[in-house]
């Protein structure tokens, strides 16, 4: 009896041992990447972010994760933690990249690379996890960008005890589930999207009264200029105008529930396009190289069938991706078989009132490694023109090979010259959108060449890529006018992926509120980066807040400037026509400090701030009617200053309009 006691004991203790006692091994390639954050595309197991084999100053590693700051992710050890090692550095695969390792432990940093650029040795970490509940893993952009910032983890693994394999936990500190905040639009007519709209004489216009309400709508215009007529069943107003001038047209939209009538500005003359910021779609962060002509059908439909167009949403446009391998002998570029034929699904764009537009780079190739416009730039841009394009978005890729690396002014804006040039002797407008994030401050000679300059680097769905790209445009606020702007990058809401990880924006509720806002305020273009087919009714409720667009629309042309900035708080204000103030109260509860950047046991940070913006810093006196924008209600009449609860990383976003003397 006593051996089998024994024999049972010794049985017992030697699973608990097995079970808990003896180390065990996670390699962070195990992991869900969906769950490691990354500033640029998805984080990969076993490759660097561009599927490479790690190579860090030369040195190669099989295993390990590649990220692209900003990165971040948290790991619970429970305790259970020993030991993590790894080998990290910049991958060999992107030149000039410079950014900073962190790994911290429970709020402390335990470990830290200092800066680390490309070329730079791989560096060792090797540290004891005793006693550590939550182990955060943290890449930063070396505070100059993310541009480059390919970021590996090499052989990185962790030992640990006990059976249960440590898990992610949730960075979200505000809540996930997506509410939404605007009305639905009423059943009478409304009239929406740009008030004000150009072209250029004798070349083809096209407009389309965005209207919400009611289907059957018919639709009126009076005062049309020479050249133009309506359809009005769609409410497309198109032909060609020969005279320069400003037409004040009366445009009215009648249902069975009522009319609603409102003045359109249509300017005819040189230098007259974009004189709202361009609102529509592009196919790049959610299909990547991946576009096909079906999936931009899809696109254009569903901006109709989720009624978007009916809120001012107009171009659908093709990014990267539908060129073809070779030109034609005379020179004349070609598509590739995922489009078949480029003027049919032009046709059929323009057949429903909305505009089409296309991608192209001044290299021999574009970005992603397609044919570039290089010297058949003239050429290039007529059959853009037969096509019926209406909007080019023109990038830099493969240019670096034309000119010195650290080129002259002259040379960066060389290729635009040659484009704009090309673009303006066809017979139709097309727009011109420059892609090459910001190079020679381009925001302070765009307007030479284009309407909307890319200010900042590609824009990923994290708060940190939409907070770095949105609230770093505080410098250039001066260059946006009608007819030029600055271009922040692409909205990352809805479905996005890039072709690789489809997936929901990992934007909380509030961050999109805040990113839509922004990009109001900023007057930025508003290009929707999501699989159209596939939007949610949040993210249909995020795109269709009249008064939200509208902002964006303000004929003024005005891009906010930045009132006030702490480490917690933003406060941004733009000007509009009406003489009424539209004022962002962001609470971005950033700090530079690696620690915060997670959220902890304890969380230091506040899921509210009351954030207070004061009429002597507005510039305004008296009483005034405050309106909160994104729920579409007057929250009352206020002297002085008002005051409000923003939830974390959120926006309210006001309308500030000065009461009649009989309010
Ligand atoms: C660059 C641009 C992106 C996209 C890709 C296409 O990265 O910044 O917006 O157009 O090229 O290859």
């Amino acid at each position: 009896m006593k051996r089998i006691k024994i024999v049972l004991v010794s049985i017992f203790t030697l699973i608990i041992v097995t079970v808990y006692g003896q180390n065990k091994t996670l390699w962070l390639d195990e992991l869900d990447m969906n769950k490691v954050e990354s500033g640029w595309i998805m984080s990969k197991s076993k490759t660097s972010t561009d599927g490479n084999t790690f190579t860090i100053a030369g040195q190669k590693f099989e295993r390990g994760i590649g990220t692209h700051a900003i990165s971040r992710f948290m790991l619970y050890l429970n305790k259970k933690g020993v030991r993590f090692t790894a080998q990290v550095g910049v991958d060999d695969e992107s030149k000039g990249g410079s950014v900073q390792f962190y790994l911290l432990g429970d709020r402390k940093i335990i470990w830290e690379s200092g800066l680390m650029k490309s070329d730079d040795p791989a560096k060792t970490i090797d540290v004891k996890l005793k006693g550590i509940k939550k182990l955060a893993f943290l890449v930063t952009d070396g505070n100059d960008g993310i541009a480059h910032d390919h970021a590996d983890w090499c052989n990185a693994k962790l030992e640990y005890k006990g059976k249960d394999c440590p898990e992610f936990v949730s960075q979200k500190l505000s809540q996930s589930a997506n509410y939404i905040l605007t009305p639905k639009p009423a059943k009478t007519p409304r009239i929406n999207g740009a008030k004000i709209t150009g072209a250029s004489n004798g070349k083809p216009f096209q407009y389309l009264i965005a209207a919400s309400g009611l289907r059957p709508m018919s639709f009126t215009a009076e005062n049309l200029p020479q050249g133009l007529s309506l359809d009005t069943t769609t409410g497309i107003i198109s032909g060609k105008v020969v005279n320069d001038g400003e037409y004040d047209v009366k445009i009215t939209a009648k249902n069975d529930k009522g009319t609603d009538t409102r003045n359109l500005r249509i300017v005819i003359g040189k230098d007259k396009l974009c004189l709202t910021p361009p609102m529509g779609w592009n196919s790049w962060n959610c299909w990547g190289l991946s576009v096909s002509e079906e999936k931009v059908k899809a696109s254009a439909d569903a901006m109709i069938a989720s009624g978007l167009i009916d809120h001012g949403w107009t171009y659908v446009n093709i990014d990267d991706g539908w060129e073809g391998s070779k030109r034609k002998r005379n020179g004349d570029i070609t598509t590739n078989e995922k489009f078949p034929d480029m003027k049919c699904l032009v046709d059929y764009i323009h057949s429903k009132g909305l505009k089409m537009g296309i991608y192209s780079s001044p290299g021999e190739h574009t970005c992603g490694g397609y044919l570039g416009s290089f010297g058949y730039e003239e050429q290039d841009a007529r059959i853009y023109a037969q096509w019926g394009i209406d909007y080019l978005k023109y990038d830099w890729c493969t240019y670096w090979d034309k000119v010195d690396p650290k080129p002259e002014l002259s040379a960066i804006k060389k290729p635009y010259i040659i484009m704009k040039k090309a673009l303006e002797k066809q017979n139709r407008d097309i727009v011109h959108s420059l892609c090459q994030c910001g190079l020679g401050n381009v925001w302070e000679w765009g307007k030479e060449v284009g309407q909307l300059w890319r200010t900042t680097d590609d824009i990923t769905d994290t708060w940190e890529s939409m907070y770095s790209n949105g609230f770093s445009q505080y410098h250039n606020t001066q260059y946006a006018k009608p007819g030029n702007w600055n271009d922040p990058d692409m909205l990352v809401v809805g479905k996005v992926g890039w072709n690789s990880t489809m997936h929901d924006s990992r934007l909380t509720a509030d961050e999109q509120y805040t990113h839509l806002s922004l990009w109001c305020l900023l007057s930025a273009p508003l290009l929707i980066g999501a699989d159209m087919s596939q939007m949610d009714e949040f993210t249909i409720n995020l795109l269709t807040n009249d008064e939200v667009i509208g902002i964006n629309q303000d004929p003024l042309g005005k891009q906010a400037r930045r009132l006030s900035k702490d480490n917690d708080i933003e406060i941004w204000v733009k000007d509009l026509e009406d003489g009424s103030k539209a004022v962002g109260l962001f609470y971005i509860a950033e700090s530079k400090k690696a620690e915060n950047s997670f959220v902890w046991e304890k969380n230091p940070v506040k899921s509210t701030a009351k954030i207070k913006v004061t009429w002597s810093d507005l510039g305004i006196s008296g009483k005034h009617i405050v309106r909160d924008l994104w729920r579409q209600k007057d929250l009352g009449k206020y002297a002085g200053k008002f005051e409000i609860e923003v939830p974390y990383h959120g926006v309210v976003l006001l309308k500030i309009t000065k009461a009649s003397s009989s309010d």
